[in-house]
C-alpha cells in the first residue's frame, strides 16, 4: 500500500507532543529531550542529551505513508551518502547490530513509522538570504548529484501518488484552487498553471522518469557548519521521494530560489548549468524546465493554502510559508514561460542556430539598402563619446545628423544593445537591447507588406500583420494607416505612409509569442531575441550576427599568465568609461568606486585633446629639447616643499619607487633597505623586494632579498597595538633601525605608503614618519614616500599623504593619478641626491617625459585645480565617510570606515571585539554590488577592506548611491 494524494485529498502532519516524542526516542533506543521542528506533512523532532548536545531527529511519518515507502526512502538516502562522499545526507540512525532504529509506534493519529536519522548540523537555506551565483550553482550541483544517483534506484515503495509531483500538478491545482481566498490570486494561478500545462503538451510524453527527492528546497538543503556564506554540503527529508519526471528534481530547488532576496528569474542559470554537468539535460527535459517552476509554484501556493486551512493556526511552519510561496509563484511568472524556456536553452547550448527571415517583397520599395545609413549605437560607438549617451534624445539627434549628410533613410538595427537607454546609478540593469529595428525616413516613406498576410489590429500609428510563421509589428507617431483590420493583404500591398523625419519601429515575432517589448534587458535578451527576428532583411540588409565575445575570456586566459587576474569570476566587459561610470558592452553603466587612477574621471574630454593635439604634432623622449616636459616638471616641483625640485619622469609607480630606491641607495652606498610590513610597492625587481602583500604574494616574507628589512605593519586597527596603543610602532620601528645600524647594516632608505594605502586607507599613528625618518637620517640614509596611491589630492585636506604626518620626505614616488590612466610616473628629489645618482646608476625613459606624457601630466593638474577635485575629495568624502559610518549602526558586519577625503576604507569584520576578517563575506559583497552596478573590491592581507577610491569628480548623488547599495546588499546578504 503506497499513498495516492487524490483518495486522501489531505494529509493532516500527525498530533505529537514532545513528550510523546521523547517517550518514542526512548522506545528506539535514543532517551533524550524532544524539541519541536517544522515539518507539513510529517512530525519532526530534534532529540537532544542532557549536556545539549543532538542525538539526532526522530521523524514521525504522516500515517498515509506506508512501510515500503519508508524503506524505499532510507535506502536512497543511503544511496546517495555511499555515491556522493562530498555530500551529508539524513541517513537512518541504526542500532549496534546494523539495524534501523524505526518503529510503528501508535499515536491519536493513529499507527505511525517513527524513525531516528542522522542530524546534519549548520542549518539549511531556510530564510530569505540572497544568495550568490555560486551558491545557487552549488545548489544545481547537489540536485544534479542526487539525480544521477538516484537514476537507476527502483522500490515498490516509490511507486507513489504525491500532490508534489508535477505529473499531477493540473489536476493537484484544479482540486485544491478553491482554497485561494482571493479571487485575483486564483485566477491568476489556474492561468499560469493551465499555461505552464499546455507549453509541457508536446513534451510530456517524452519526458524520461526516475526516482527523484522532489524536494531540494532551501529548507532541505543543509549547509556547511559555520561557512561565513551558505554552501549546501547536505540533503535531508526523502519523504516525497516518489517516482516522477527526473528534471522535476532540478525545478524544485529552481522554484525555491525564487524567494530570495534579489533573486530573479534569469538568477537560476547558475544552477541549471550545474544540474547539466552532473546530469545532463535532455532538449525535451531543457524545454519542459521553466513551465515546471510554474507549476509547482503553483501547486505550492494551492497546497500551502489548503495546508493553512487543515492545520488552522497549530502549524506555525505552514503559515511562514504563505507569503514565501506567493513570492515566487510571482517570481516563476514575472518572464513570460517561452522567454524563459529561450533563455534555458541558449544558456544550455541547445537552442536551434536562427534563420534569418527572407522577404517576398521589399518593406521599403522606393528606398536603396545603400542608400540607408546604419547606425551604430552600442557602447563602441564614435557617437556616443564625451557623454553623449546620457542625452535622452541622442538617438534621434543621430538619426537626423545622418538624414542631414544625405541618407535617404536611416535604420537603428535590431539586437544590439543600446547604449542610448543606458541609465546610470541604477541597481537593475536597464533594457537596452531592442526587440526590432527603427527607421527614420528622409521623404515621405510607403511601406509594403513584406509577405502575404491578414491585418489582425490597426491603432493609431500602428499596425499588425500576420503573416505566417511571423507577426509584423509597425509603429510610428503620426503614420497614415492604408489598411483596415482584418484586411488580407498581399506581398507588395501598401500598408502606411511614414512622415519624413519620424521614426518607426518595425518589430518581427515568431507567430504565437507574447508581445515582446521594445527593449529588454540583457539578461533576458537571448530568451527574446529567440522569438523575434531581424527585420533588417525586409530593409535589403544582412542580418544581426552575434558578436562571438563569449570566447573573450577563454582567450585572454590563454594568452596571459594565471598571475594576471581579473576582477569576478564572471567579469562584465567594460569598454567605456565616463566621469565616474563604467560601462560594459551590454550598455550596463556601473559606478565605479575603485579607479584612484582614473583621478578627474574617465574619458576626460581636456585630456583626449590634449593627446591627440600633442599625437598630431610630436611624441619622442625626453633628450630632445620641447616645452611641455618643462612646463610639467616645473608645475611637479612646484608642488613639494623644499629642497625637492628635482624630476625623473617615468612610466608607472612600480619604475618610481624602483628609481626611488635606487637614488637612495646611489646617494647613501648603503644598499640596505627598511619596509613596511604588509606593504605593496609594485612589480619590478626593488620596488618588489619592498612589497610583503601577502594578497600579492602569498610567499612574500620569507623570500625577501636579504638587503631588505622590514618593521611590523603599523595598523592601529588591526595590527598588535590598537587605538591609543598605536604610538608604540614608532619606537620599537626605530629599535629595529638602531639594531640594524649597529649590526653595521644602516639602511640606505626607509620606504612607505605615508598614508597606509594598502591596509585600506588607515592613517599612519601620529608622529610615526617624523620618528622613523629621523631614525633613518641619523644612521645617513634617506626617507623614501610613496605616494603612489595616496597622493595627489584624494585625501582631501592634503595634497601629499606626508603632510598629514607633518614630515618632508628626501624622495618622493608618484604616479597613478598623474596621468589619469595614461603611464605616467614621476620620482621627486633635492638637486644634491639626484646629483649623486651619477656615480651609481645611468638613467634614461625612453617614453617617460615624453611629450605626450608632460602635457597629459599638465591637463590632469589643469583640471584637478579648475574642477577644485582636491575640494570637492573634502566636501563628497566626508559626507560618503559619514554615510558609510551610520551604515555600522545597522550592520554588524561593518568593523570601521578608515580613510580620509576620497580615499576611504571599510573594514568588515565578523566580531567587531576579536576583529575576525570577515574575507568571503566580503568577496561575495562585492560580487553583489556588482548585480546592483558598483564596482567596489577588496583590499588588505586578509581581503576584507572595501577599497573606496573613485574618481575624484564623483559627486554626492553617486556615493549616496553607493551607500545605499551598500546598505542593501548587506541586508541582503544577512548581515
Ligand atoms: C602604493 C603603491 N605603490 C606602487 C604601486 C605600483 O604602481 P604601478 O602599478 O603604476 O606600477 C602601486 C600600485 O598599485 C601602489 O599601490
Amino acid at each position: 500500500m503506497t499513498v495516492d494524494f487524490f483518495a486522501h485529498a489531505a494529509l493532516p502532519a500527525p498530533q505529537v507532543r514532545p513528550e510523546e516524542a521523547a517517550r518514542i526516542a526512548a522506545l528506539l533506543g535514543v532517551p533524550g529531550q524532544a524539541e519541536e521542528l517544522g515539518s507539513q506533512q510529517d512530525a519532526n523532532f530534534l532529540l537532544r542529551a542532557e549536556d545539549g548536545s543532538v542525538l539526532g531527529v526522530l521523524k514521525i511519518a504522516n500515517p498515509a505513508f506506508g512501510a515500503a515507502e519508508i524503506e524505499a526512502q532510507d535506502e536512497a538516502a543511503e544511496r546517495i551518502a555511499a555515491a556522493c562522499p562530498e555530500l551529508r545526507v539524513g541517513t537512518v540512525l541504526r542500532a549496534e547490530d546494523g539495524s534501523p532504529r524505526a518503529a510503528v509506534v501508535d499515536t491519536v493519529s493513529g499507527p505511525v513509522t517513527a524513525r531516528m536519522l542522522r542530524h546534519l548540523p549548520g542549518g539549511t537555506l531556510t530564510g530569505s538570504r540572497h544568495l550568490s551565483p555560486r551558491t545557487v550553482a552549488a545548489i544545481g550541483r547537489t540536485a544534479g548529484r542526487v539525480s544521477a544517483t538516484l537514476r537507476e534506484f527502483r522500490h515498490p515503495g516509490l511507486d507513489r501518488v504525491l500532490q508534489w509531483d508535477p505529473r499531477h500538478a493540473d489536476r493537484v491545482v484544479a482540486l485544491l484552487l478553491p482554497h485561494i481566498q482571493d479571487p485575483a490570486q486564483r485566477a491568476a494561478v489556474a492561468t499560469a498553471a493551465a499555461g505552464a500545462w499546455r507549453a509541457l503538451d508536446e513534451q510530456r510524453e517524452q519526458l524520461p522518469c526516475q526516482a527523484v527527492h522532489m524536494d531540494l528546497t532551501d529548507d532541505n538543503l543543509v549547509v556547511a557548519e559555520g561557512g561565513p556564506v551558505p554552501t549546501p554540503d547536505g540533503v535531508i527529508d526523502f519523504g516525497d521521494l516518489s517516482t516522477s519526471w527526473a528534471v522535476g528534481e532540478l525545478a524544485v530547488p529552481l522554484s525555491s530560489l525564487l524567494h530570495h532576496d534579489g533573486i530573479e528569474p534569469h538568477d537560476v542559470l547558475p544552477a541549471v548549468l550545474a544540474f547539466h554537468a552532473e546530469r545532463p539535460l535532455l532538449p525535451v527535459e531543457a524545454r519542459a524546465l521553466w513551465p515546471l517552476v510554474v507549476l509547482r509554484a503553483a501547486t505550492l501556493v494551492v497546497c500551502g493554502r489548503q495546508q493553512a486551512a487543515i492545520d488552522g493556526e497549530s502549524n506555525g511552519y505552514v503559515h511562514a510559508a504563505l507569503e514565501r510561496e506567493w513570492r515566487i509563484f510571482e517570481q516563476a511568472t514575472s518572464v513570460p514561460t517561452e522567454v524563459m524556456t529561450a533563455l534555458l536553452l541558449d544558456g544550455l547550448g541547445l537552442a536551434l542556430p536562427r534563420k534569418a527571415v527572407v522577404p517576398a517583397a521589399p518593406l521599403l520599395a522606393d528606398l536603396a539598402p545603400a542608400e540607408l545609413a546604419v547606425l551604430d549605437l552600442s557602447v563602441d560607438a564614435d557617437a556616443m563619446d564625451r557623454g553623449a549617451w546620457l542625452d535622452a534624445e541622442v538617438e534621434d539627434r543621430i538619426a537626423r545628423q545622418h538624414l542631414a549628410a544625405g541618407a535617404a533613410g536611416v535604420l537603428a538595427p535590431y539586437g544590439q544593445a543600446r547604449l542610448s537607454r543606458s541609465r546610470v546609478l541604477s541597481a537593475a540593469s536597464p533594457a537596452t537591447v531592442p526587440t526590432g529595428a527603427d527607421l527614420w525616413p528622409a521623404r515621405d516613406a510607403v511601406l509594403r507588406a513584406p509577405w502575404d498576410g491578414r491585418v489582425v489590429r490597426v491603432e493609431p500609428g500602428r499596425i499588425v500583420l500576420d503573416c505566417a510563421e511571423l507577426t509584423l509589428r509597425l509603429q510610428a507617431d503620426r503614420a497614415e494607416v492604408l489598411v483596415g483590420e482584418d484586411a488580407t493583404v498581399d506581398a507588395g500591398d501598401r500598408l502606411a505612409i511614414l512622415p519624413a523625419g519620424v521614426r518607426a519601429r518595425v518589430t518581427l515575432q515568431r507567430g504565437g509569442t507574447s508581445e515582446a517589448p521594445d527593449f529588454v534587458r540583457p539578461e533576458y535578451a537571448p530568451g527574446r531575441l529567440a522569438l523575434t527576428a531581424d527585420p533588417a532583411p525586409l530593409f535589403g540588409l544582412p542580418a544581426h550576427e552575434e558578436p562571438a565575445d563569449a570566447t573573450l575570456l577563454a582567450r585572454r586566459a590563454a594568452s596571459f599568465a594565471s598571475v594576471q587576474g581579473h576582477y569576478y569570476d564572471q567579469p562584465p566587459r567594460i569598454e567605456r568609461g565616463w566621469r565616474h561610470h563604467l560601462v560594459s558592452d551590454q550598455g550596463r553603466a556601473y559606478l565605479d568606486i575603485v579607479n584612484n587612477v582614473s583621478a578627474i574621471g574617465h574619458a576626460h574630454p581636456a585630456v583626449e585633446r590634449a593627446v591627440t593635439r600633442q599625437l598630431r604634432r610630436l611624441n619622442t623622449n625626453s633628450r630632445f629639447h620641447y616645452a611641455s616636459v618643462v612646463d610639467f616638471s616645473e608645475r611637479l616641483a612646484a608642488l613639494l616643499p623644499a629642497p625637492l625640485d628635482t624630476v625623473f619622469l617615468v612610466n608607472s609607480g612600480s619604475e618610481a619607487v624602483d628609481l626611488g630606491i635606487r637614488l637612495a641607495v646611489g646617494a647613501t652606498g648603503r644598499p640596505d633597505v627598511v619596509a613596511l610590513r604588509e606593504a605593496y610597492h609594485g612589480w619590478t625587481y626593488a620596488s618588489d623586494a619592498v612589497s610583503t602583500s601577502l594578497q600579492d604574494n602569498p610567499n612574500a616574507l620569507a623570500t625577501r632579498p636579504v638587503w631588505v628589512h622590514t618593521v611590523d605593519s603599523p595598523n592601529s586597527y588591526r595590527g598588535r597595538h590598537r587605538g591609543a596603543e598605536a604610538h608604540r610602532y614608532a619606537p620599537e620601528a626605530v629599535r629595529a633601525v638602531d639594531e640594524l645600524a649597529a649590526a653595521g647594516r644602516a639602511p640606505g632608505a626607509f620606504v612607505a605608503e605615508s598614508y597606509y594605502g594598502n591596509a585600506g586607507g588607515v592613517a599612519l599613528p601620529d608622529g610615526y614618519l617624523e620618528q622613523l625618518y629621523a631614525a633613518v637620517r641619523r644612521h645617513g640614509g634617506l626617507a623614501v614616500a610613496d605616494e603612489v596611491q595616496v597622493g595627489y589630492g584624494r585625501l582631501g585636506h592634503w595634497f601629499w599623504g606626508f603632510e598629514q604626518q607633518g614630515v618632508v620626505p628626501d624622495i618622493v614616488c608618484v604616479a597613478k593619478a598623474m596621468g589619469n590612466g595614461h603611464p605616467l610616473g614621476a620620482v621627486i628629489t633635492s638637486k644634491g641626491v639626484a646629483d649623486r645618482y651619477r656615480d651609481q646608476g645611468y638613467f634614461f625613459s625612453s617614453t617617460g617625459g615624453s611629450p605626450v606624457s608632460s602635457v597629459v601630466g599638465s591637463t590632469v593638474l589643469d583640471v584637478l585645480r579648475d574642477e577644485d577635485l582636491q575640494g570637492n575629495a573634502v566636501r563628497v568624502g566626508a559626507r560618503l565617510k559619514a554615510g558609510l559610518a551610520a551604515l555600522g549602526e545597522h550592520h554588524p558586519l561593518v568593523g570601521a570606515v578608515h580613510g580620509s577625503g576620497l580615499y576611504l576604507g571599510l573594514e568588515l569584520v565578523r566580531d567587531r571585539t576579536t576583529l575576525e576578517p570577515a574575507t568571503e563575506e566580503t568577496a561575495e559583497l562585492c560580487e553583489r554590488m556588482l548585480g546592483l552596478g558598483v564596482v567596489v573590491q577588496p583590499t588588505g592581507d586578509h581581503l576584507n577592506v572595501l577599497k573606496i577610491k573613485p574618481p575624484l569628480c564623483i559627486d554626492a548623488e553617486a556615493t549616496d548611491f553607493f551607500t545605499a547599495t551598500l546598505d542593501r546588499a548587506l541586508r541582503e546578504l544577512g548581515h
